[in-house]
């Protein structure tokens, strides 16, 4: 079905013959185009009336003719005669044309219009004596081409290049009439500007007679072009109207220069100490990014071992503190692009006390003690000994030495703003003086059953270490059953049985002095075993027996009293014998007094005779 050109529906070809006379003439109208897509039936309209009315003629002879595409000269395809009508043999129209005729005016039909349809159409109307005329259409036939393809260049594209350089290209196949591309970036058209932008066209006529379009974008890429879209859009005619089709859009990697570059810590976070293994990294705003070098400030000549934008140092120690610089390798020489970091790396050195490892100190004296260690950080500085914290602050103060002052001396260094440094020193204080006895101040007075043994303790301090003699008048039969010394104690506890009074010297000496501490004993008088047991204990017993005792007169008096032949029953003697061997057997190894009631005093008296604090059992 033919469509009506827009501009030319309007405009009618008017064709008026004027030779035929003022008689008779013919009025023939026609369509200047009809247009029709590539496959569908196109329909030539042909109107014609006789301006003699009165004189309508008997015969009207209509024919159609073609051009030939190629001599440009005329070729009939169609003949009626009224009688008669006829299709011509042999031409491209045989078997695809139809014309139907009717009041004053005949269609030429033309089946599945090829491409090359796209000719003029006569009609020729002559009606002899009525006249004749004769008009023309021209058929214009389209094809939509394919929808348009595009390919970006994938390889990067360089910002420094001269001029445009190839971005994308795009094609749009087997279209007709020739199709037109269109190029946009970000959505908005890219027009031609010398230097900027070029657009390459290559059109192809295919042997089918269709048209294929490429279209080369070549732009002169800048860095923003990075994240923009290319696409393409293809135009083309239409019956009546103009169609376009857009492509997918493509993006392109641009490549362009490093103009700054960054430098800076990757780990570890926070302070830097020496043993770490720190990490620099470098970065730069160019694409792609290039590879960099190293350097330190002070050797800008000796390049760093680096692997990629990664600086690695490890171990750093203080000597690898300064000024890091990295640069990119792209740079081109003249643009000095750098980044730059300091770094420290902090340090603590060992502590150095003073007096060293071990100092004497006499007896009163006063000593001043230190404790250094160098540090590029704010330092605190604790004193222990024993475990307990002693002083604070790189010098320690010991006033008027005794024995207890003796002992180890420790430093503790911390860096409170990096706890992970931290070192200690020691001194070892040694107090040297005369011995000092443990209780010399008063003479330790005892009392001791005869035959028992008695343990005397002497404990001296003193430095050099003290040594201890005995000598001891009243007993022949003693030994020594403790021997213990340290390096400013000695402990000596002899063991004495006491025979009669005793009285001993416990002879503390060292070069430096000696010192005497008395011990007196007096025996008492061992009680024989006929009557060993404590009043305290026996009260019950012999109330119990008096009891018994009791019980047992008041039957027998009963018994008596009925059977009054009975004697006498002995039974106080008989049971103070059975407790007194009881007694014999349970507390024969305990000691000392009778005076007290519990065993538990006891053994509080016998810590005292043995001039110790410790329990006996840990002696
Ligand atoms: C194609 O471009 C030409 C030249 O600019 C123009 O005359 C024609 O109308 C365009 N065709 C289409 C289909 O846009
Ligand atoms: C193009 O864009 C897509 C998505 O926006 C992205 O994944 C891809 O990496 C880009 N390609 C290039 C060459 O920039
Ligand atoms: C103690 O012993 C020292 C050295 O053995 C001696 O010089 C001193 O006279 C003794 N003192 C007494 C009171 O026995
Ligand atoms: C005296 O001391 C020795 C050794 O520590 C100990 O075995 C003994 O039992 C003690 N003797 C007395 C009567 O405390």
């Amino acid at each position: 079905m033919a469509l009506l050109h827009g501009s030319s529906a309007a405009l009618f070809l008017h064709v008026c013959l004027l030779s035929c006379g003022a008689w008779a003439k013919v009025e023939l109208t026609m369509h200047e185009s009809v247009e029709v897509y590539l496959g569908d039936s196109a329909q030539i309209p042909c109107q014609y009336s006789f301006t003699d009315a009165s004189s309508e003629p008997s015969f009207v002879m209509i024919q159609w003719f073609v051009r030939a595409v190629d001599s440009g000269s005329r070729m009939r395809i169609f003949y009626t005669d009224g009688s008669q009508q006829m299709v011509d043999n042999n031409t491209d129209y045989s078997g695809r044309i139809e014309v139907t005729s009717g009041l004053q005016g005949t269609h030429l039909v033309i089946q599945d219009v090829q491409l090359s349809d796209e000719r003029e159409f006569f009609c020729q109307v002559n009606g002899l004596a009525a006249g004749n005329a004769e008009g023309k259409t021209q058929l214009r036939v389209f094809a939509p081409p394919e929808a348009p393809v595009i390919e970006g260049v994938l390889a990067g594209i360089s910002v420094t290049s001269d001029g445009p350089s190839k971005v994308a290209s795009c094609e749009a196949r087997n279209g007709f009439p020739k199709p037109n591309i269109t190029w946009y970036k970000n959505s908005a058209p890219l027009m031609s500007a010398p230097g900027h932008v070029n657009v390459l066209i290559l059109v192809t006529r295919e042997s089918s007679g269709f048209y294929s379009v490429q279209s080369t974008l070549e732009y002169k890429v800048a860095k923003e072009d990075k994240d923009a879209h290319f696409s393409c859009e293809v135009s083309f005619f239409v019956p009546a109207a103009i169609r376009t089709v857009e492509s997918n859009s493509v993006n392109i990697t641009v490549h362009y220069p490093t103009t700054m570059v960054e430098l800076w810590k990757e780990s570890p976070q926070g302070l830097v100490k020496e043993g770490d293994a720190v990490e620099l990294r470098c970065q730069g705003d160019g694409n792609p990014p290039p590879p960099f070098i190293f350097n330190r400030e002070q050797e800008l000549d000796v390049d760093l071992e680096s692997s990629g934008d990664m600086l690695m140092l490890t171990p750093v120690s203080r000597k690898d503190s300064g000024i890091y610089q990295c640069r990119p390798l792209d740079s081109d020489g003249y643009t000095e692009v750098k980044g730059e970091m300091q770094l420290t790396v902090h340090y603590l050195d060992p502590a150095v006390v003073v007096p060293k490892d071990s100092e004497v100190m006499l007896k009163g004296e006063d000593l001043t003690a230190t404790c250094n260690a160098l540090s590029s950080l704010k330092t605190t500085t604790v004193w222990y000994k024993d475990g307990q914290q002693v002083g604070k602050g790189n010098t320690l103060h010991l006033k008027d030495a005794t024995y207890d002052t003796t002992g180890e001396y420790i430093c503790e260094v911390t860096v409170p703003s990096l706890p992970a440094l931290h070192t200690s020193g020691s001194v070892h204080i040694i107090v040297q003086g005369g011995p000092q006895l443990e209780g010399v101040e008063q003479e330790v007075q005892l009392e001791e059953a005869a035959g028992r043994m008695v343990n005397l303790s002497c404990e001296a301090q003193g430095h050099p270490v003290p040594s201890i003699t005995w000598s001891i008048i009243g007993s022949q039969n003693w030994h020594e059953v403790v021997n213990k010394a340290n390096e400013h104690m000695t402990h000596s506890v002899v063991s004495v049985k006491v025979t009669s009074d005793i009285s001993a010297l416990c002879n503390a000496s060292n070069d430096m002095g000696t010192e005497v501490k008395a011990f007196s004993i007096k025996a008492i008088p061992s009680i024989t075993s006929a009557a060993p047991f404590s009043p305290a204990e026996g009260s019950g017993v012999i109330i119990v027996v008096i009891i018994l005792c009791l019980l047992v007169l008041a039957v027998l008096g009963s018994v008596l009293y009925f059977l009054h032949k009975k004697g006498k029953i002995p039974c106080g003697r008989s049971g103070k014998q059975e407790i007194s061997t009881k007694e014999k057997t349970t507390k024969d190894d305990i000691v000392v007094e009778m005076k007290t009631n519990t065993s538990n005093e006891g053994a509080v008296l016998l810590k005292a005779v043995n001039g110790d604090k410790k329990g006996p059992n840990e002696q």
